[in-house]
């Protein structure tokens, strides 16, 4: 009965990320945000920081994991798509790592989460 109670609680966690994959200007309700999207709406009101800080919440966790994972799958308006992808798929591991209570993951987190650095290299 465990087990199946948990599980429930992931699928609807899941189906909430699903959900917030429709925020946005997006043009249908079926695209993905755009990068521009993500950053306006998780990384700029400091979503991550505050799944760092422990102080979101379960569906918000798995919100930004669903943005972590959208982010890989565009291509940068600037830069190298190889190393954006090399980029990207680095901080949704840590965050990842990070969800699941690896050691060191807070850290890798910090630094693969650098708004600065992502900038300089991807941000026109
Ligand atoms: C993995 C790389 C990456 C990280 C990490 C990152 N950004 Fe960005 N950000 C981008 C890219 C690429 C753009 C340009 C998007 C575009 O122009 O299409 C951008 C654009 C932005 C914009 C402008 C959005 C707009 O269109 O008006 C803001 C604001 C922003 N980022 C905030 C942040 C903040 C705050 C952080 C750190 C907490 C952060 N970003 C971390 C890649 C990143």
């Amino acid at each position: 009965m465990r087990s199946c109670f948990c599980l429930m609680a992931v699928a609807s966690l899941l189906f909430a990320g699903f959900g917030f994959a429709h925020l946005g200007n997006a043009t249908a309700p079926d695209d993905p945000p755009t990068i521009s999207d993500i950053m306006k709406e998780v990384m700029k009101p400091g979503m991550l920081r505050k799944a760092m800080n422990g102080e979101a919440t379960d569906e918000e966790k798995i919100q930004i994991l669903d943005v972590l994972i959208t982010l890989t799958e565009h291509e940068p308006p600037q830069g190298e798509a190889d190393a954006w992808k090399a980029r990207t798929t680095q901080l949704m591991t840590d965050y990842a790592k990070f969800l699941v209570g690896r050691e060191g993951a807070a850290e890798a987190l910090r630094t693969s989460s650098n708004c600065k650095s992502c900038h300089n290299e991807f941000k026109p």
